[in-house]
């Protein structure tokens, strides 16, 4: 059981520049959005195209892919999605990695981004060189990676997982007894590793909207609402956890809202949630965690800064020319990066999981 060497200062500080200085989308009038609703539903039907939408993106995107008979999910069902539409252009709308993930399941189809430079700090704290150098050096270990890293890194892998089902595959891994490097975000690592009891040895990989919440400014929130339970991204650190009364992936958390009994809900996650959440369980009150308080700065406020990137205007962009917006990925790389993907789905279909 351990760690893997520290992401080094000088990339988490290019990772939090990038993330600041992530362009913002303008302000929309009501008329702005209704023209341009209007313009993306017929360019999606033109184009034979489908939205595939992740829930932090802007709630107007959600709405609208819904109202074009397109997905809004967790990125298992995002890539699931993907695979059995038959559109011939997928839009996805959220960051890269799911972009990729997608291309990597559906080669003969055109996939296509509102804007390629949404990423991921998990992405971007996992570089291909050193993770393969790691993996090198511990050539008796299963290598098992998040869904939110780059194509050459899955590529590298033996599992690819997501939060709704990275418990699990570790498990099945443990009971095998595979000994485990898991990549790249620290705190899933060790909940996984927690939950699991799996020899595992951890990258230390971060969340720029997870990592930065707050065990104390929580508590403090606990005090002035007892009778709320706290529900948590597996993203965010260990002593957030703690205090969790459910732990999951984006839809298993909506499930949990759902299913509480209490009014209010302290959610530990982006605030991009919120909306597929409050329709899921309309009748509660959802606080977020505190990100900043006394305690620390706010680089993300509980919100990607990636995710937001996305809009109506560049979402329409794309559709009316989608050159410099699509995913192109090596075949060797992409042939590669399929097999632990297609592990994942394997393995989550049989637990009817997607
Ligand atoms: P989910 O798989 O839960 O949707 O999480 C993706 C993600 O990027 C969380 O920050
Ligand atoms: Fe990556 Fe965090 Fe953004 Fe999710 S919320 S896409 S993990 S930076």
């Amino acid at each position: 059981m351990g760690e893997a060497a520290e992401i080094p200062v000088q990339l988490v500080e290019e990772i939090r520049s990038k993330a600041l200085h992530a362009p913002r989308p303008r302000i929309l009038t009501s008329a702005q959005r209704d023209a341009l609703f209007e313009q993306i539903t017929s360019l999606l039907r033109e184009r034979n195209a489908v939205l595939i939408t992740h829930y932090y993106v802007d709630e107007q995107l959600q709405i609208l892919t819904d109202a074009t008979g397109g997905y809004v999910g967790d990125s298992l069902g995002m890539a699931d999605y993907g695979n059995r539409h038959p559109a011939t252009m997928l839009v996805v709308v959220g960051v890269r990695f799911m972009g990729e993930t997608a291309k990597i399941l559906n080669p003969e189809k055109r996939v296509v981004m509102p804007d390629l430079a949404a990423e991921c700090s998990l992405d971007l704290s996992c570089p291909i060189g050193a993770f393969s150098a790691f993996c090198d050096q511990h050539q008796d270990r299963t290598v098992v990676v998040y869904a939110n890293t780059s194509a050459e890194v899955k590529a590298r892998s033996d599992w690819v997982v997501t939060s709704s089902n990275a418990v699990d595959i570790v498990a099945h891994l443990h009971t095998r007894g595979e000994k485990i490097i898991f990549a790249p975000d620290r705190h899933l690592g060790h909940y996984v590793q927690k939950k699991t009891g799996a020899d595992m040895l951890n990258w230390q990989g971060f969340c720029v909207v997870h990592d930065e919440f707050k065990a104390e400014e929580l508590r403090r929130l606990m005090q002035q609402h007892p009778d709320a339970e706290v529900i948590a991204h597996p993203e965010s650190p260990a002593e957030v956890l703690s205090m969790a009364n459910a732990i999951g992936s984006t839809t298993q958390l909506i499930n949990a809202a759902k299913a509480s009994k209490a009014s209010t809900l302290i959610v530990a996650t982006d605030f991009g949630l919120f909306h597929k959440m409050h329709e899921a369980a309309p009748d509660k009150h959802l606080l977020a965690v505190p990100t900043g308080g006394d305690s620390a700065s706010c680089v993300s406020c509980a919100h990607c800064p990636w995710m937001a990137i996305n809009s109506l205007d560049n979402l329409a962009t794309v559709l009316e020319n989608s050159n410099g917006h699509e995913i192109h990925i090596d075949e060797v790389v992409r042939k590669q990066a399929l097999i632990p993907i297609e592990r994942m789905l394997e393995f989550s279909r049989t637990k009817g999981k997607v």
